[in-house]
C-alpha cells in the first residue's frame, strides 16, 4: 500500500447474481457479441460460482434470483434494477430480446419484500448505466438508457443524477467504462463526449484514469466494497494503480461472460438498503 493513501476500509455489501444456466450467444446487441463464436456454458457458470465464493469470502451476502429459459443475458444482474436508499427503479431494456427480464428482476424485488419499486416509464439498463457515487447518481447515456430515464431517476432517489454521454459503441453501457471506488471512481476518458469527460474532470479531479488497452479487458467493469477491487484479471495495470491508491485488487477469470459483452460488475447488482429511519 502506498504511503500517501490511508488504508481503505471495507463494508459489508449486499448483492444480488443470476446463474448463467441459459448462457449463451444467440443475438448481437453490443459489439462484444458475436453469436459465430461457441459459448462454453458449463464453463461460464463455474467461473460465475468463483464470483459468487469471491464476493461471499469478502464478507458480503448474495442473494440468487431464478435464470430463465430463453433470456441468456439475464446473468448481467447489474441491468435488472437500480436500488438506492431502499428504493428500487426497474429496468426498461432497449432491445426486444432483454424485454422480459425487466419486470423478472421487478418481480424478485417485490417478492423479496421491498416497499418501494417503480417501474420505469423511460428506457433505463438498471446498474449498466446508473452508478451511484456516494449521494450522486451518475448516469449513461448514448446507446441504452434515454436522457428522459435520468430525470425519472433524480425524483426517485432524491438525489442528484449526472448525465454522462457514451460515445464508443464498445463501450456501451457507463458501467464498462467507469468504476464507483467509494466516492470516487475510475474511467476510461475515451468512451466519453468531451463534454462529458470535462464533467468528470471537475466532478472527480483525483480519479484513476484508464487507458484504452485498460478498458478493452473491460477493467472498469469492477466491483469495489470500499477496500478490494475486484476486477478482470487481464486488467494487470489497473490492478497497480488501484494497489497504488491503497486499494486490494483482486482479478477474476470471466472469459466466458466476457462474450456477452459483460465481466464482474455486470454479473452484481448492489442492494442499498435504506439509511437510517427508512426511505424518506
Ligand atoms: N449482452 C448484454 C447486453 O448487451 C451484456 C450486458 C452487460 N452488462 C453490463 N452491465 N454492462 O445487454
Amino acid at each position: 500500500m502506498s504511503a500517501q493513501h490511508p488504508a481503505r476500509t471495507a463494508t459489508a455489501r449486499h448483492y444480488l447474481m443470476c446463474r448463467p444456466t441459459y448462457f449463451t450467444v444467440d443475438y448481437r446487441i453490443n459489439p462484444w457479441m458475436d453469436p459465430a463464436k461457441p459459448v462454453d456454458t458449463a464453463l461460464a457458470v463455474l467461473q460465475w460460482e468463483r464470483l459468487r465464493e469471491l464476493h461471499r469470502s469478502l464478507g458480503h451476502t448474495v442473494e440468487l434470483i431464478e435464470p430463465i429459459p430463453g433470456l441468456p443475458d439475464m446473468v448481467y444482474a447489474a441491468n435488472g434494477a437500480t436500488v438506492h436508499d431502499g428504493r428500487v427503479l426497474g429496468a426498461r431494456f432497449r432491445h426486444p430480446e432483454r424485454a422480459a427480464e425487466g419486470p423478472a428482476y421487478e418481480q424478485w424485488f417485490r417478492d423479496a419484500g421491498h416497499a418501494v419499486v417503480k417501474t420505469a416509464e423511460y428506457v433505463n439498463e438498471g446498474e449498466g448505466d446508473y452508478l451511484v457515487v456516494g449521494d450522486r447518481v451518475l448516469a449513461g447515456t448514448g446507446f441504452r438508457t434515454e436522457p428522459a430515464a435520468h430525470a425519472e431517476a433524480q425524483e426517485l432517489f432524491g438525489v442528484p443524477v449526472t448525465g454522462l454521454t457514451l460515445v464508443d459503441p464498445r463501450f456501451y453501457h457507463l458501467d464498462t467504462a467507469l468504476a464507483v471506488l467509494g466516492d470516487e471512481i475510475m474511467y476510461f476518458p475515451g468512451a466519453f463526449s468531451p463534454a462529458s469527460r470535462r464533467v468528470l474532470r471537475e466532478l472527480y479531479p483525483d480519479a484513476i484514469v484508464a487507458d484504452e488497452a485498460e478498458a478493452l479487458v473491460f477493467g472498469l467493469n469492477a466491483v469495489c466494497d470500499g477496500r478490494h477491487v475486484i476486477l478482470p484479471q487481464a486488467a494487470t495495470t489497473l490492478a497497480a494503480k488501484l494497489a497504488a491508491r491503497g486499494y486490494e485488487p483482486i482479478g477474476i477469470d470471466l472469459s466466458e461472460l466476457l462474450k456477452g459483452g459483460g465481466s464482474v460488475k455486470c454479473c452484481t447488482l448492489e442492494i442499498r438498503h435504506a439509511s437510517a429511519g427508512g426511505p424518506r
